[in-house]
């Protein structure tokens, strides 16, 4: 397979060093933009969904369907690509997934507003169904696929989070647009990580090199470690670069997860703090803040130093639902 994309905004998306910050005497702090991606308000799926649209058009579908938690960030940049595209979009949703019922999650607040106060204007429609499993909200996407089969509709079901082999191929070219804009080699790059296709496309392109990925989980659970692998099998299968990547080729850190998947930490909320009152750039509760945490605390207990790179995946709707 050849993995083709549809422009839908402008590349590259700024990198620039984070010039006021004070991270410890051996780092040089730099940020790379996707919260800039503009698309749909920005982020880091927006360049997942330029190959994913090209998919869904070659496709010739009349409706697309989807998942994820309801303040989704991708479900908001998927409902404007399926609006570009002139493809219904529909999106079966849960307020609080969760891994299996041992590790339900104790709270999760911004269930209102933020992302979801945009739909209206790109027509996404979402189902609401009751709280359960990933496994149960993978078949709730299935059963709504049928159901819009049996209208004689024709479907294309997109993967959570956009996380399919297109997913990371977006990534992996994100990893050389990097090498084009800078004439040196990070140290160490750090992005949130959760459906895995930024971490596993950024892994794919730097391994081997000077420059060492780690991803920030935002969910609690490991499990998501196995899922990237697998991920990255199912690219190099569709014709990505391989081999694929084993677990040890990941660095995946659950530490700063917090109380849970959407639910604000201090140490996220502190970090938020404070690289909008040093260099007026914001990030949001559930990824980028938890991340920029883990960057900071990695940072000052020197176990990162040199160039460090933070992936600014976006997110900052979210920022006007907590
Ligand atoms: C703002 C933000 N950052 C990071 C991520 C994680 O990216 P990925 O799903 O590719 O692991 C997401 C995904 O939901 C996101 O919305």
């Amino acid at each position: 397979m050849t993995f083709e994309s549809i422009s839908l905004f402008p590349l590259p998306t700024p990198l620039h060093r984070l010039e006021r910050l004070d991270s410890g005497s051996n780092c040089e702090l730099w940020v790379k933009r996707d919260d800039l991606t503009g698309f749909a308000m920005g982020g880091n799926k927006g360049r997942k969904l330029q190959y994913l649209a090209h998919e869904i058009k070659a496709s010739s579908c009349d409706v697309v369907v989807s998942c994820g938690q309801v303040q989704s960030n991708f479900l908001r940049q998927l409902g404007a690509t399926c609006a570009v595209l002139g493809v219904e979009c529909v999106a079966v949703c849960m307020e609080r997934p969760y891994q299996d019922l041992d590790r339900k999650p104790n709270e999760v607040i911004g269930l209102q507003g933020g992302n979801l106060a945009l739909d209206e204007w790109t027509g996404l429609q979402r189902k609401l169904i009751p709280d359960g499993t990933w496994d149960a909200m993978d078949e709730a996407i299935e059963l709504e696929a049928s159901r819009l089969r049996d209208q004689g509709k024709k479907v294309k079901v997109i993967p959570l989070g956009g996380s399919s082999p297109q997913g990371v191929h977006a990534f992996y070219e994100a990893g050389k647009e990097i090498s084009q804009q800078v004439d040196f080699e990070f140290d160490f790059i750090v992005a949130a990580s959760s459906s895995g296709s930024t971490q596993v496309g950024l892994t794919h392109y730097f391994r081997g090199s000077k420059t060492k990925v780690i991803g920030i989980a935002v969910d609690p659970e490991p499990e998501v470690l196995d899922d990237m692998v697998l991920l990255s099998e199912s690219y190099v299968q569709a014709g990505g670069v391989g081999p694929a990547l084993t677990h040890e080729d990941l660095d995946f850190r659950l530490d700063w997860v917090g109380p849970g998947y959407g639910s604000p930490s201090e140490a996220g909320n502190l970090a938020i703090e404070l690289l909008a009152k040093k260099e007026g750039i914001l990030l949001d509760p559930v990824y980028t803040g938890k991340a920029f945490a883990a960057l900071l605390d990695l940072a000052h207990s020197g176990e990162i130093s040199g160039r460090i790179l933070f992936w600014h995946t976006g997110g900052n709707p979210a920022l006007f639902a907590y």
